[in-house]
Parts: C-alpha cells; structure tokens; sequence
C-alpha cells in the first residue's frame, strides 16, 4: 500500500499551522497583535521605563512636553508619560479580561442554544435578544452606578455581561450549521456525552469566530471603560487612560490649553482599540470562510469468521423477519422495504444487490436503527445476538451501537472532524464505551491501523492530511474499534478509485476472517460482491428477491431479475465485453404493487398469475431462496423448460 508521509513541520509552520496562525495569515491581525503586544511590553516594563509615580503630584503643573516629561504633566503635577505607561495595564487587563468573560458567557449559551435547540434553544435565544435590543450605554450606565465602589473587577463584570450578548447570537448561528454536519451527527450516534460533543468537536470548529468575538468584544470593553471614566462612574482612583480622560475633562485640560493631557489617552485608546479591531477583522475574514468546509462523515460495523448460516447454538447472528420500513412523505408512505426477511450468520459476509432505488439502503439503515427521519420503520423486527433492535430505548442503542454493530457508509470518511487529530477520533470510540486506559487505548488504536493497512504514525495526523482512501480506512478501523458482531457496509470504498477500493476490501475480509466478524456488504459493483461474499440477497422494488450462496448466485441464478442483473454486468475473468441493461424501469415504491414487483419488466411472466398474486419465497434448493412464481412447486413444470431457455440465452 502506498503510504502518504505527512510533512515534518518547522516551528515556524507549525506556528502557521496551528490555531495561532490564523494571526500570521492576515495582515490586519498581525498588526493588531503587534501593536498589543508592544502595549502590553511598555505597560510590563514600566517601573524599568520611568522611576516616577503615576499617581503623585511631585512635579509642577500643566508642564508641556518636552525633555524632563515626554508628555508633560497633569493640572495636578502627574508625569502623563508614567500615567501613559501604568494606565495601560488596567486598560488592558480590563480590555482582555471583559472580552474572555464575554466571551465565555456567549460562546456557552450560543452553542447550548445550538445544540439543544428546542425549548432550552428558545429561551437562551429570548434572552440573548433582550440583552441585544437594550442600548448599551445607557444599561452600562445604570449596572455600573450599582456596582460603583466596586474597583476594576466591578467594571470588568459590568461590561462583560453588557457585552457577551452578540458573540452569543454568532455562536449560535454558526453552531446551528455545524450542529448538522456528519461528523456531530457520527459523535451523537457513537454515544459521545453533550458536553463532549460541544466541546471537543464542535468548540475547535468554532474556534476562529471564538478568537474574532474575544477581539471584539475586548474592543468593546476598552471603549466602554473610556466613556464609563470620563463621565466619572468608573474607579476615577486607579490609573486607566480612561480615568486620565476623566481627570482631564474635569481640570478643563483643552480649556488650560494643555491638549496633551487629553491627546496622549485619548490616542492611545484608539490604538489600542484599532488594534483590536484589526484582529477582529483579520481573524474573522480567515476563519468563517474556513468554517464552511469541514468533515465528513463514516460508521462501520462488526463481524465474525468463516461462514455459516447459523452459529453453533443454530441461531443467526442477525436476523430481520418481516421488516417493513419507508419514508413518510407529504404524498403519503414510500415503502422502500416490504416485508423483507433475512439472516446473517455468525462470522457471515452477506452481500446485497439491486439496480438503484430498490431499498438496499433503506433495509440496512432501518435494521440498524440508523433511519433518520423521514425514515421509519413501519413493522417487523430485527434482532442482533437475539435482541431486538426496534425496542431498544435510546440509552440502550447507544450503548449497542459500535459495541455490538457500527455502519461505513460512502461519505463515512465525513464523520472525521477536521480539526481533531486521527489518534483522538480513533480513541474517543472506545473511550465513549468506557475504555479509558491511555495504554492500552493507543496500543488498541495501533492494532487496529496495522489491521486496516494504514502506517500507525498516520495516527498523528489531522483527517485533512490523508488522502480519501486513508481516511475510509481509518473509519473503518473507528468501526472495527470494539470489535463489534456486526459491520454493514453500504457502498463504502465507492467513492474511491478501484485499487484502492479492493485493496480495502480484501484487508476488511482478512479482518473478518481473524475476528470472526459478521459484515453486510451493499455495492454496485457485482464482480466485487460475488469475489468476497459468501452469500448474496438480491433485493428489487423493496424485496428480496433471491438469496443463495455467491457461488449459485453467479453460476445458476434462478430469478429472471437475478439473471437479468448477472448478464448485465461483465464476467469475472475473460473479455470485457459491454454488457446489455435491463430495459424498463422498477415500479413506484409509493404505491401499492399487486403481483410481483418484476412483471412488467420480466420476459417470462405468466399473464393471470405473475400479475394478480404475489409469488411466494420459497426455499428451492438449502440455502437457496427465490420469489418467482417459476419456482413455485405449483407452476414450475409447466414452465420449467422456459426458464431454461432463458438462463441458457
Ligand atoms: N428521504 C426520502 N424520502 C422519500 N423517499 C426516499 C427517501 N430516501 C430514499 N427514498 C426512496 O426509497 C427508495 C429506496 O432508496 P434506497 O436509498 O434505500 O435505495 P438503494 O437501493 O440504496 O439505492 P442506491 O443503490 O442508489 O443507493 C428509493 O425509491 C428512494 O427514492
Ligand atoms: S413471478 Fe412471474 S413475473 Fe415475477 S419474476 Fe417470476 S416469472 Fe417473472
Ligand atoms: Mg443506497
């Protein structure tokens, strides 16, 4: 197998690469982080910088700037400079430290509105808007005229909870579009706990218009404490350039001509505030479009060895009897099962065939519960191991699914969230199933890479680092995890190239073979099905039409749409010759079908019989199972002959 080494990064790339680098790759926002941190160094370093107080009156007022004081001095003898330097500090711990609080407040309640929706969604959503139509100054106003007297951390609390409503309402309409994404609905269905979900899948999601929103709303927070100062609600004691504004105003600094005392906070803030604006910006510009394409999707199954049809207490492994399962459409039902009943034995690989549309989808979704709405399951049953699927509570599914059964569909390779390293996607499968041991989660994971023909380093890469055939690999190797008793299979290697698809396939039977693995395997690709199955089920128009070993399936294939099916596609071996399709199409799945599904297209039907009643499945040879009225003990040697004829044509 060829093997895609990942890149060794540099510092620098890794830097580039990772969350900070969102930063690097905008102009705007590496200016912004420049200038704050330059702000942020001066503001450190600023009893090494000037060896006066900023709150003393040591020095004779309104001094102009000039040579002794930078910035000149205050109405009451204050270096501006010093002032300058020290009311940087609480400038911005009140910038970043509102901003974080803000955010955290409206990056919780977006994303828990998101992910439940529904009344908790509703109520979150009403709050948020209230706090978004009250005007903001005039609420800063009336919380902090309460709290006034209560220091800086009073400020900080007033602004972040005047100002986190916003972040919230983005949080939750970007979250809403993720929260619909394959890989969230893969991690709901795996069992992954909410807090989980919303944290480790969908929180580094997010975690550009997280990072866009903390700017934001630090720029918020550095304006807002500016205007609380200068119209005195702030702590006029402690030295911000927002409280120097304060004291400037009531001197009548622009009155006493002495501009600076204004100019030098009044600028400042509006650096500072440019610079958070500037990484607002930047940061938003890069990482929404970049939220737009993320994961994809997979789940997988388990399975057994050797085939057999039933285990050693003579029970099926799978077994569905009369399941009847469909689509509920505003035209009325759409049966796409009817009435189907099959087996799987223990350790089986049972493949599933039929043009498209016929149900095979449907009939493995609805057996294993994984019919989303529109999709239901009208009647029947399905029961794994003896229980029975259709009854499970939802507590109980999620602690069956993966465990005992797991599903790789085509876009399973969707369910890897981008932004989560392989290794962790891989552990948290079994970790939502109680397998906590960091040792032996790891040896697990490398097992399990080792068996599905992928190089365990491969474990440290992100999904976006491998190619599609890896990734489908490394979803079935998530499905193979706990080693359940089941994998369905539908059309899971589809979407790759044919190589790579069998050479997949082939390393998915050795795993059966070394597990003892049940797989139900669903594919266009009919050589493919009867080289790797033991037995097939035809389905056509919602029913199994034919079931038999592969081998009969192939070489005697006795329903006249089996044997349609089997010239249509090319031999295993000899000359590819282009095949005939079937003409006429399958009936309409929403509506009632008297007789057999196949007449109209058949070209041995029998008028009178075929057309008015349902042929029977009968057991014609063990192990071979048709539905068609030629088969029938009943008609069959008043038409065997035609039959023949028309296998041997
Ligand atoms: N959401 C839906 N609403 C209504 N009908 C649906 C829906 N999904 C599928 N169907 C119908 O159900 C029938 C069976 O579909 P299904 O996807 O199970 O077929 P399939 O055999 O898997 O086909 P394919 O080989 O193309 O994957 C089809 O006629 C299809 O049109
Ligand atoms: S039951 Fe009749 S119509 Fe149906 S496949 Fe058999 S011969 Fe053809
Ligand atoms: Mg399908």
């Amino acid at each position: 197998m060829t093997a895609i080494p990942i890149a060794r990064l540099t510092p620098l790339a890794w830097l580039r690469a990772g969350p900070l680098g969102v930063i690097w790759r905008s102009p705007r926002a590496t200016t912004g982080a420049v200038i704050i941190l330059l702000i942020a160094v001066l503001a450190l370093l600023a009893p090494l910088i000037s060896s006066y107080d900023p709150s003393s009156g040591a020095f004779t007022p309104w001094i102009k700037p000039g040579v002794g004081h930078l910035l000149g001095t205050t109405a009451l003898g204050q270096d501006i400079f010093t002032q300058m330097l020290y009311g940087a500090r609480l400038t911005l711990l009140i910038g970043i430290a509102s901003g974080l609080i803000s955010t955290a407040i409206g990056t919780a309640l977006g994303l828990t509105a998101a992910y439940y929706g529904g009344r908790t969604g509703e109520v979150i959503n009403t709050v948020t808007n209230i706090f978004l139509v009250l005007p903001g100054l005039p609420l800063l106003i009336i919380v902090s005229a309460f709290l006034r007297g209560g220091g800086v951390w009073a400020i900080i609390l007033v602004i972040s909870l005047t100002g986190w409503a916003w972040g919230a309402r983005v949080l939750r309409s970007q979250a809403l579009t993720l929260r619909n994404r394959d890989f969230i609905h893969a991690a709901v269905s795996t069992g992954e706990s909410p807090a989980r979900i919303i944290f480790k899948e969908m929180l580094p999601n997010l975690a550009g218009i997280i990072a866009a929103n903390f700017f934001g709303t630090a720029l918020y927070a550095v304006l807002s404490e500016a205007a609380l100062s200068f119209i005195g609600i702030g702590d006029v004691s402690k030295v911000t350039w927002g409280t120097m504004l304060y004291w400037a105003q009531a001197k009548n600094a622009l009155l006493q001509g002495a501009w600076w005392w204004v100019g030098a906070p009044g600028l400042g803030i509006a650096v500072l505030g440019m610079a958070f604006a500037f990484l607002n910006f930047g940061v938003d510009e890069i990482s929404n479009p970049r939220s737009n394409h993320a994961g994809k999707a997979t789940r997988v199954l388990r399975r057994k060895s050797v085939p057999k049809v039933v285990d050693a207490a003579g029970l099926p492994l799978m077994s569905i009897q009369h399941l009847d399962a469909g689509y509920v459409t505003p035209s009325g039902p759409v049966r796409a099962v009817r009435d189907v009943s099959l087996d799987v034995a223990p350790g089986e690989f049972l493949g599933l065939a039929g043009e498209s549309g016929c149900g095979k989808s449907t009939l493995a979704f609805a057996a294993t519960r994984l019919l989303d709405a529109p999709g239901a399951v009208f009647g029947g049953e399905a029961r794994l191991a003896g229980q029975d699927l259709l009854s499970l509570t939802p507590e109980e599914l999620r602690r069956t699914r993966w465990k005992d059964y797991s599903l790789v569909f085509q876009a399973s390779m969707n369910i890897l969230n981008p932004v989560i390293k392989v290794r962790e996607q891989v552990y948290d499968a079994m970790q939502a199933h109680g397998v906590h041991d960091k040792t032996k989660l790891e040896a697990r994971a490398r097992e399990l890479f080792e068996l599905v023909g992928i190089r365990p380093d491969y474990l440290d890469a992100f999904p976006h680092q491998l190619s599609g055939g890896m990734k489908q690999r490394v979803v079935i190797a998530i499905a193979l995890a706990l080693e359940p008793k089941l994998v369905v299979m539908d059309e899971p290697t589809t979407a790759l190239d044919v190589v790579v698809q069998r050479q997949i396939l082939q390393e998915i039977d050795q795993v059966r073979r070394r597990l003892g693995i049940s797989i139900i395997f669903i594919t266009h690709d009919l050589s493919l099905l009867v080289e790797m199955s033991d037995r097939i089920a035809i389905m056509y128009a919602g029913e199994v039409v034919e079931e038999a070993p592969a081998q009969q399936i192939y070489t005697a294939p006795k329903h006249p749409y089996t044997q349609r099916l089997m010239t249509a596609f090319p031999p295993l071996s000899g000359a590819r010759e282009r095949r005939e399709g079937i003409p006429g199409r399958p009936p309409s799945l929403a509506q009632e079908i008297v007789g057999c599904p196949f007449y109209e297209r058949c070209a041995v039907h029998l008028p009178g019989t075929c057309d008015v009643k349902k042929p029977a499945n009968v057991e014609v040879e063990p192990g071979h199972r048709v539905a068609c009225f030629l088969q029938s003990p009943a008609v069959k040697p008043a038409v065997y002959q035609e039959e023949h004829d028309l296998a041997s044509d």
